[in-house]
């Protein structure tokens, strides 16, 4: 077994590489970039992916792909996006991270109608921020992200930005055994906790990667948390690594990297340089006191000559307007009450509350009030709190924040989609109300937003 694993890992290796060697243009999705206007035709579909060397595990897959393919594009320029769902159920996709119109943010009965199976949905948007962001279906999330609709989105700078290396890592944790059969996505007892963890690691579909980087390289490594329920505390071995983006936004003075958490939906872009041919970086998911392998790459000779990384221009966010900004205060709390399930196995689970409201099961029947109702072009603070001991990604649909506080302590602001609220923390994060429509709001951890955590906030 120890065999095909490394022969499996040279193949992928040389395709990584090959991909990577072709880079700006898109080899990985049929796409194409004509007069500033980028194409992309995606599918969703069952399919097979061996993740588990020498097995065979039934995926979901977009365009059949297992990872799914890395759709890039450019900053400030029109991207058309033809998907079409080829599952047997209805689904949408969202553009995480991405600020795009409503009509376009890819969410059931709020954004549009469900995509019905065999049906084609355009999307078209230009994205206004460069960065690191992710795809995913908004229905059925347990089971469509789980069973693999995930992938990188990666925005190219207005104006190109160049390593010597990039690489862009999805991070998940696939619920399978070791002969590569599925476990439960999600079970009750766990998604009224920290959620249902996969066992079956992969970076871009795969268990510990190999990759190479030139030596001495300026390189860039686009990590993103498609994992339904882990967060991965993050660090870097064999070089001096520094925080140059997170969750897509590139922050103004970049720090080094320590460990830094990524929970479900977040990035965190790493800019270091490459070290000597035969050293090696490793990407370690710092567990507990249980550092994993998740990723390395070796420096292979090259004739780069050493020279500082590039530096990244700061997303066009709005500057929120503190001094007349409205504070809206958002608690999130467990309610655990358990309704038994019926014959189905379909009892209704609210387990969590945001604002002592729970949101279960989305429908065209099922949609609430607005959690909020936000004035269009006013600056928002929203003070989160989470009075659990579980930790809570909590996401906000076409808007980016920009964080002010963390656990009462006042932060360099930074930006981002996603702001991670640890056990009992507390955190606000302001923004301004630019775009009108009714945005999801919620846990990115996908068994918490299930089981109750999730609202929406509209903006008119
Ligand atoms: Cu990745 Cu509703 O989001
Ligand atoms: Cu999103
Ligand atoms: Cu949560």
């Amino acid at each position: 077994n120890a065999r095909g694993l490394s022969r499996r890992q040279f193949l992928r290796t040389t395709a990584a590489v090959a991909a990577l060697s072709t880079l700006p243009a898109c080899s990985l999705v049929s796409a194409s970039r004509q007069n500033g206007q980028w194409e992309y035709h995606l599918s969703a579909e069952p399919s097979q992916a061996e993740l588990v060397p020498e097995h065979q595990t039934d995926v979901l897959a977009f365009n059949g792909e297992t990872p799914a393919p890395t759709i890039r594009c450019r900053q400030g320029e029109p991207v058309t996006i033809h998907f079409t769902n080829n599952l047997n159920e209805p689904t949408t996709i969202h553009w995480h991270g991405l600020r795009i119109p409503i009509e376009m943010d890819g969410v059931p009965f709020l954004s549009q109608a469900p995509i019905q199976p065999g049906e084609t949905f355009t999307y078209r948007f230009t994205p206004p921020d460069a960065g690191t962001f992710w795809y995913h279906p908004h229905m059925n999330s347990v089971v469509q992200l789980g069973k693999g609709l995930v992938g990188a989105i990666v925005v190219e700078e207005a104006t190109p930005v160049v390593f010597d290396e990039e690489h862009t890592l999805t991070l998940k944790h696939w619920h399978l055994d070791r002969q590569g059969n599925w476990k439960d996505l999600a079970i009750p007892r766990y998604s009224a906790r920290m959620g249902t963890p996969g066992e079956w690691g992969t970076v871009n579909g795969i268990h510990h990667p190999e990759y190479t980087l030139q030596e001495k390289a300026t390189t860039r490594l686009r990590l993103a948390n498609v994992d339904n329920t882990l967060t991965y505390p993050i660090q870097v071995r064999g070089a001096e690594a520094w925080i140059i983006a997170i969750d897509g936004n590139p922050i103004a003075t970049p720090r080094r990297l320590e460990t830094h958490k990524i929970a479900p939906g977040m990035r965190l872009d790493i800019g270091l340089i490459a070290p000597n041919a035969g050293e090696t970086v490793e990407i370690m998911h710092m567990k507990g006191d249980f550092p994993f392998l998740l990723a390395s790459f070796t420096a292979t000779p090259s004739t780069l000559t050493e020279k500082p990384l590039p530096t990244l221009p700061l997303n066009p966010v709005a500057k929120p307007d503190l001094e007349n900004a409205e504070t809206r205060h958002f608690v999130f709390e467990w309610a655990g009450a358990i309704t038994p399930a019926d014959k189905q196995g379909k009892g209704k689970h609210e387990f969590w509350l945001m604002n002592k409201r729970a949101w279960e099961g989305m429908s065209k029947g099922n949609i609430p009030e607005p959690i909020a109702k936000l004035e269009r072009g006013k600056t928002y603070i929203f003070d989160l709190k989470n009075v659990t001991q579980y930790h809570h990604p909590i996401h906000l649909h076409g808007h980016t924040f920009t964080v002010l506080e963390m656990d009462g302590k006042p932060v360099t602001p930074f930006h981002t989609d996603t702001v991670l609220l640890g056990k009992n923390g507390h955190a606000k994060a302001a923004f301004v109300a630019d775009n009108p429509g009714r945005w999801m709001y919620h846990c990115h951890v996908i068994e918490h937003m299930k089981t109750g955590l999730m609202g929406f906030v509209e903006v008119t």
